[in-house]
């Protein structure tokens, strides 16, 4: 089992999102021992955006790119080689301004390639990251969990179902911004979530 760990949190060290999201890993590797892991921190290793250059250099054909355009390509298939080869993705993401954070926004739009990971048919579109599971580490400073406001979560499952990953989990800590008490509470109530995730 091949685990892939996308942490998304502009924060390094003190995020909250991240700490869940390896404690979810954590979960799935004492389940299986023998899984590997290859952790992505996308604020550590910050991916260029989609820009006017990047667009240009995808929608050339292969054999016309230049140089500057093979390398930007490059930058993208590197991180669609290592969704392909993961069984298991854990996604931490943090909540910022009732979205996700534009650096995990910035990494969907650079795995969701059409006739690579979707293509469309004529009976609609096809996603064809099959056959993963995938847990997600929600953080909030707010309460939203299952309220018209939390705009995360049907946004994820649109977009990972879109891709073909429809084995989704999500753990939820809410209220982290909400004083000391509500924060313990958030958090311990998300640990407790991992092991219902888990056993799933
Ligand atoms: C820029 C920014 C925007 C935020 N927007 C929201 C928000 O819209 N709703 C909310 O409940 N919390 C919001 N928060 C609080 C974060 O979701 C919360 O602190 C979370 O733990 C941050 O994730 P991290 O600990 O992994 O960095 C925001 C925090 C930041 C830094």
């Amino acid at each position: 089992m091949k685990i892939l760990q996308i942490n998304s949190s502009a924060r390094s060290d003190g995020s909250h999102s991240t700490r869940l999201a390896s404690a979810l890993t954590q979960a799935v590797m004492t389940a299986n021992p023998a899984a590997t892991l290859k952790v992505r921190d996308l604020a550590r290793s910050p991916h260029p955006h989609l820009d006017e250059v990047a667009l240009g250099a995808l929608f050339t054909p292969a054999a016309a790119r230049s140089p500057e355009q093979q390398a930007r390509v490059a930058l993208d298939d590197a991180l669609i080689a290592e969704v392909q080869a993961a069984d298991v993705l854990v996604v931490g993401v943090p909540m910022y301004n009732f979205g996700v954070p534009s650096q995990l926004k910035n990494w969907i739009d650079a795995i969701s390639r059409a006739g690579v990971t979707f293509r469309y048919t004529d009976k609609g579109p096809v996603g064809l990251l099959q056959g993963k599971q995938v847990y997600f580490a929600l953080t909030r400073g707010g309460i939203y969990r299952n309220t018209p406001n939390d705009s995360q979560v049907p946004y994820l499952r649109t977009i990972f179902g879109f891709l073909g990953m429809s084995e989704l989990q999500f753990v939820y800590a809410e209220g982290l911004a909400m004083g000391p008490e509500a924060e313990r509470a958030g958090l311990a109530a998300a640990q407790a979530q991992i092991a219902d995730v888990i056993s799933q």
